[in-house]
């Protein structure tokens, strides 16, 4: 036997026992004749006592960190206890030992705040998941799993695998593409998500499916995003958008109670997609804090079901930035209206930096004796300013920031603004958990370069009931790009919907279609025709041909929702084995490139 107990286990209650522990060198520290060893495995870390006699031993035979140790000893309490770890108040008073590996001197601590960077770490990722921050987020990872498939298992769903060797399922990304050696020339694509097969499994009649399944998409990577990452996957038969909704609200209840022990009693929030975009500049908002967007000017064509008058609060100043711009929106951010010009200069390069791509910054200062002190003096008198106030709903002590500029870059502009404010005044914070559910997407985007229409979603959503007609009945072509939002296809809203986790999107799903023409209709919306719609979807088409039920699902990003819980930005931390921000392993060196036998058996040649 390797071991008698695990590196975490052992307590005063077990003093005198006689052990063999079994795990890594985390600390080898010699006092004169005698040696301390911490000794560290999965479950924790246990202090070993070598004595005179083994002393001598371990002299000719040098243990260093991360040598993998067996040691036979007897439970012994500690003269010097250490309230810090669990097994702190005994150690091992060593009677045999043996040497099961050495390891070299590993690049970087195996310690909480290691020395090591990231794309070290990435290499020797077989170390760094040695380390107790790694360790704990892959527990935490595990029991979000366990969470989700016991509450779906009790509700009935069925896990069931789909291929990994498909065609391509569009979910907006680009393809992996797989040669296929028996078939030259063809290529399979790995899913985008299995989409199209838990539908098919509907038409089968599997009314409650689930996975916790890998998807692999060709996109440009951030923190919250991996070329492949796992989603829990869910559809459901016979449901409406509202069962869905329920469905799933119970279920990350479920996992917030059993995972981080916190009970959401509360109905999710809902918000449509029109009303997050007005009031946050955002389809995925984060709740978490106020500073609400005022809408002091916009193209009412953008937001239709919106009165028109809020903007006149800027009217007749003869400020050419506001008189100009598509759109004026503004935020009151709390407290700081003592924010000094330096300070203001900054939050102005700020807005300035292209990723933002504003021109510049306006502001207003609600001085606490109920004054106004603003950047545009010039324009507006402090009775004009006290009426944008107004319309902001700031309060004395609150700096009011301004942006003008076209809409739809306006908007988001102001949108990460509010974030950064937000971030700033640690309105953000790690440990409140804020969920949303944005209904109501557009069904349809246009895009510009090929002007023409593109799913949000997929193109397997269904539109809401009410718009099914606008969509039979309307030729999709746009005969005029400019006036592309006057098309009656811009206003059709899809029973779509996405949950939104702290300012983060950690699921989203939709209503399908699961008649035929219907289907037809939405490829023939997307620009493809007859053949094409066969050559790339015939199956789905045929299969809606047998009794295909109505039907809808979700999916969530298992990765993202974790990081979310565990309170990190970056999913990575929560995978064992990620890619780097080019979508590379480092540890394996892949991609790489194949030999020439390969490349020949595959009948591929390189350009
Ligand atoms: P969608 O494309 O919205 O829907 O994906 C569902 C969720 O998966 C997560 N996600 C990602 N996580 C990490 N890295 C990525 N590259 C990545 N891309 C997406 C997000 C997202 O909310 N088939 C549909 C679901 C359905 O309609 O049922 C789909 O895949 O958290």
């Amino acid at each position: 036997m390797y071991r008698t107990h695990t590196c975490g286990e052992l307590r005063l209650t077990n003093v005198n026992n006689e052990v063999t522990l079994a795990g890594w060198v985390q600390t080898v520290r010699k006092f004169g004749s005698i040696t301390f060893i911490d000794l560290r495995d999965r479950y924790g870390i246990t202090q070993l006592l070598f004595g005179e006699e083994l002393n001598k031993q371990l002299d000719e035979n040098p243990l260093g960190r991360e040598f993998v140790l067996q040691v036979k000893g007897k439970v012994s309490e500690r003269s010097n206890k250490n309230a810090n770890i669990p097994t702190g108040d005994i150690e091992i008073l060593v009677q045999e030992f043996s040497i099961l590996n050495k390891s070299a001197v590993p690049p970087f601590t195996i310690q909480d705040d290691t020395d090591g960077g990231d794309d070290l770490r990435m290499k020797y990722r077989y170390l760094d998941l040695r380390r107790n921050a790694v360790k704990r987020n892959l527990e935490l990872r595990y029991s979000v799993n366990r969470a989700a498939r016991n509450y779906l298992h009790e509700k009935n769903f069925m896990d069931i695998e789909t291929p990994f060797l498909i065609k391509s399922t569009p979910e907006g990304a680009r393809d992996f593409v797989v040669p296929s050696r028996m078939n030259p020339g063809q290529f399979y694509a790995l899913p985008q998500s299995p989409q199209t097969f838990k539908q098919l499994l509907m038409v089968s009649g599997y009314d409650r499916y689930y996975q916790v399944v890998k998807c692999f998409r060709d996109e440009d990577l951030r923190a919250d995003r991996q070329p492949e990452f796992t989603q829990i996957d869910c559809e459901m038969c016979f449901v409406e958008q509202e069962d869905i909704l329920d469905m799933f609200e119970g279920m990350i209840k479920h996992i917030f109670k059993t995972v981080k022990g916190v009970e959401i009693t509360e109905k999710v929030e809902r918000t449509t997609w029109e009303e997050a975009m007005w009031t946050y500049g955002n389809d995925k908002p984060d709740i978490r804090f106020g500073m609400k967007i005022a809408n002091l000017k916009f193209p009412q064509h953008t937001f239709p079901a919106k009165a028109k008058a809020a903007g006149d609060v800027l009217e007749g100043a003869n400020f050419g930035v506001f008189d100009n711009a598509e759109t004026v929106v503004a935020i009151a951010v709390p407290g700081i209206a003592e924010y000094t010009r330096k300070q203001i200069d900054e939050l102005t390069e700020w807005v300035k930096r292209p990723q933002i791509g504003m021109q510049g910054l306006v502001n207003i200062k609600c001085n606490t004796d109920g004054t106004f002190k603003s950047s545009v003096d010039k324009f507006y008198s402090e009775d004009k300013l006290k009426s944008i106030a107004e319309a902001t709903g700031a309060k004395a002590g609150d700096l009011i920031l301004i942006l003008a500029g076209a809409e739809e870059r306006t908007r988001k502009a102001m949108s990460e603004l509010r974030l950064e404010m937000g971030k700033r005044l640690g309105l953000r914070k790690e440990d409140e958990f804020k969920l949303l559910w944005v209904l109501d997407f557009p069904l349809f985007e246009y895009a510009e370069e090929e002007n023409r229409w593109v799913a949000r979603h997929h193109p397997f959503t269904a539109p809401k009931p009410s718009d099914i007609q606008t969509m039979i009945n309307n030729n999709p072509r746009i005969e005029n790009a400019a006036e592309y939002l006057k098309h009656p296809y811009a206003n059709i809203k899809a029973n779509a919907y996405d949950m939104v986790l702290n300012g983060n999107e950690i699921g989203g799903g939709s209503i399908r279609i699961f008649q035929r023409e219907l289907q037809e209709k939405m490829f023939e919306a997307l620009g493809m025709d007859k053949d094409e719609q066969q050559h790339k979807f015939g199956f789905l088409l045929g299969a809606f041909e047998y009794g295909a039920p109505p039907h809808g699902g979700i999916a969530f990003g298992f990765d993202r929702l974790c990081s979310i819980l565990g309170g990190s930005e970056s999913i990575r931390d929560f995978i064992a084995f990620p890619k780097n921000n080019s979508g590379r392993d480092v540890m394996l060196d892949a991609p790489s490139s194949i030999d020439d036998k390969q490349l020949k058996e595959l009948q591929i040649k390189l350009g």
